[in-house]
């Protein structure tokens, strides 16, 4: 994970590159650090924690150029120690990585063998170190020389103290960005870094370098050519705007979710997206991805199956890539990613294309590399995410899914079903809930040590969903069972005073998931039922029910999934955590 930013040019570098590393904390907050060009030295400032640890240390450090870095450790602590910029023993090279290089144990202990000592327990201070043994001259080479040896994926910035006015870049599967404009260079994993400071950009692919400076950009391969790259036009680059007056992103994405829904009904109204999905020749559907994007991916199979009379499955990234599935240009797959950078959606969604299938992403982030990748495009239209835990793109990706699983059921049964106004009843609905009955529940799961969820087909899916969001932002371990499974071991755990939550929004479903609520509660069990049939009748000091608005069934886990991220958030709050910034994750999982 990680993210990564340099910077060339007149103005103050320490502030161009905290906001610009600022725009990046989603890759993780474990710590960060910057390094700067003066006078031939290397100065480098750095500190554990989240970026605003390191602003409050960074004094006033600008020269010509310089690079920062945002971690999320993957080897060593998260210690200042361990936190880049890495220097070379000699102090010539600084370099700050996004990635992991695999090797880097018998890089490192070749290294000791040649006397070079080290300072972290990182594998990319190899990098740094292997720059200041290599000999070429000519340091752009140098740079590809070392990347050369590295086994792994890899975004570098490097610098050396003898070249003031130049970056050395490398790409090898993690994203980079350089732009160029008026003697100033941007450089970042994300293009948000390159927002509003240039006009083009250019999207390293793997195996590139750039060798940078205020006069020119030159890329090359790594047989050392100079190559010629188009750039791309910067646009459809959103960034957040900020949280106004909420004191979390979280919940002002969890408020923005009507307006969002509102927006993917414009948007797929206006073009002829869905209709771009041809399954006249598609003998299955595979839908991947991890996460929240998983669970997304898992509704949309439960959709698209019921509705459209396709096999369709759904699977964890990093399963699949290793599963040799069976997959031929009769398949069609669908890798769900909010931000289009998770490593393993990658790797898999290259699997699927090596073995001829149509490729569909579905993404928030419509210049990330699952994007690139893709025959077809479906935007999730959720605009910026930035708490970690995902929400509002969440209930947007299902929302696409129900909208592609009703076009599709209209042209293979040949009906002219709308399917766009039920969206729009349930985003009018959703604005109208107060969630006073989330609130005073938030009170009590304060101070749980474990709860459950449980539901039938896609009410076990918003379970698994709740569930996810529920241990992220509290900590509270928390699993969901389909309600037909409790018997086959999940009513051991149940002691008195458990807390169950219910999800039933199926009406043929019903009784069978109260009946495992009922057989819980038998135990011991505190029931928490969230549907919109009327439960009134069963209400007792076990069993509280939850009314929720009454939809069209099949836009249900849109709605009802709201109410389990609210509560997740408020009991987050009612603990003293940082919903925002759950300990040890990041939003954007660029490694595997
Ligand atoms: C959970 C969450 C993660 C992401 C997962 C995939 O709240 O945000 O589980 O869903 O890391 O990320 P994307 O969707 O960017 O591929």
């Amino acid at each position: 994970m990680c993210g990564i930013v340099g910077y060339i040019g007149r103005m103050r570098s320490d502030e161009i590159l905290l906001k610009n590393l600022k725009k990046l904390e989603y890759r993780g907050y474990d710590s960060s650090g910057i390094a700067v060009l003066k006078n031939n030295e290397i100065i480098v400032r750095k500190e554990s924690g989240c970026i605003a640890n390191l602003e409050k240390t960074v004094e006033e450090i600008y020269g010509s150029c310089g690079i920062a870095h945002t971690r999320w450790a993957t080897h060593g602590k998260p210690t200042k120690e361990n936190a880049h910029p890495h220097t070379s023993s000699d102090n010539e090279w600084a370099i700050v990585h996004n990635g992991i290089i695999e090797n880097y144990g018998e890089l490192k202990e070749d290294l000791i063998s040649k006397n070079i000592s080290f300072s972290s327990e990182t594998d990319s201070e190899v990098v740094a170190q292997l720059l200041s043994v290599e000999k070429n001259e000519n340091l752009m080479e140098r740079v590809i020389d070392v990347c050369g040896k590295l086994v792994g994926s890899y975004a570098l910035i490097c610098v050396n103290k003898n070249t003031p006015n130049t970056l050395y870049l490398a790409k090898q599967k993690s994203p980079l960005y350089v732009g160029i404009k008026s003697g100033e260079v941007f450089v970042g994993s994300d293009p948000i870094c390159l927002s509003g400071m240039v006009d083009n950009y250019y999207s390293l692919e793997d195996g590139e370098f750039c060798q940078a400076s205020s006069e020119k950009l030159v890329f090359f391969d790594s047989y050392k050519n100079i190559i010629n790259k188009a750039s791309v036009k910067l646009e459809n680059i959103n960034y957040n705007s900020g949280l106004g007056d909420y004191p979390h992103y979280m919940l002002k994405e969890i408020e923005e979710v009507p307006s969002v829904l509102r927006r993917v009904v414009d948007v797929y109204k206006q073009s002829n997206i869905l209709d771009k999905i041809d399954i006249s020749n598609v003998n299955k559907i595979i839908i991947v991805g991890c996460g929240t994007a998983y669970h997304a991916g898992l509704m949309g199979s439960k959709y698209i199956e019921r509705l459209v009379r396709i096999d369709c499955s759904c699977h964890v990234a990093s399963e699949f890539r290793y599963s040799d599935p069976i997959i031929d240009d009769k398949t069609l797959a669908i890798f769900v990613s909010q931000s289009g950078e998770t490593a393993d959606t990658i790797s898999a969604l290259d699997l699927a294309k090596s073995k001829g299938a149509k490729i569909v992403a579905l993404t928030n982030v419509l210049y990330s590399t699952v994007a690139k990748k893709s025959d077809i495009i479906l935007p999730v239209c959720a605009g910026p995410e930035i708490a970690v835990a995902s929400t509002k793109a969440y209930s947007a990706q299902i929302t696409v899914f129900y909208m592609l699983a009703k076009c599709l059921q209209n042209k293979v049964f040949s009906k002219n079903v709308d399917y766009f106004g039920e969206v729009e009843k349930l985003s009018d609905a959703l604005k109208q809930i107060d969630f006073e009955d989330v609130r005073e529940l938030s009170k009590v799961l304060v101070d749980k040590k474990e709860a459950f969820f449980i539901g039938r087909n896609r009410d076990y899916v918003t379970s698994e969903e709740a569930s996810l969001k529920l241990k992220e932002i509290t900590y509270i371990n928390s699993s969901a069972y389909p309600a037909g499974e409790l018997k086959h071991g999940f009513l051991a755990l149940i002691e008195n005073d458990t807390y169950v939550f219910m999800i039933a929004t199926e009406k043929d479903l019903l009784e069978k998931t109260l009946n495992g609520a009922f057989e819980s509660m038998a135990r011991g069990g505190k029931i928490f039922a969230f549907s919109q049939f009327d439960l009134k009748k069963y209400e007792s000091e076990n069993f509280k029910y939850i009314k929720m608005p009454n939809l069209n069934e099949e836009v249900m886990p849109i709605l009802s999934i709201s109410y389990f991220q609210m509560l997740s958030y408020l009991t987050s709050i009612a603990k003293g955590l940082n919903p925002d910034k759950p300990r040890n994750l990041a939003k954007s999982v660029t490694v595997e």
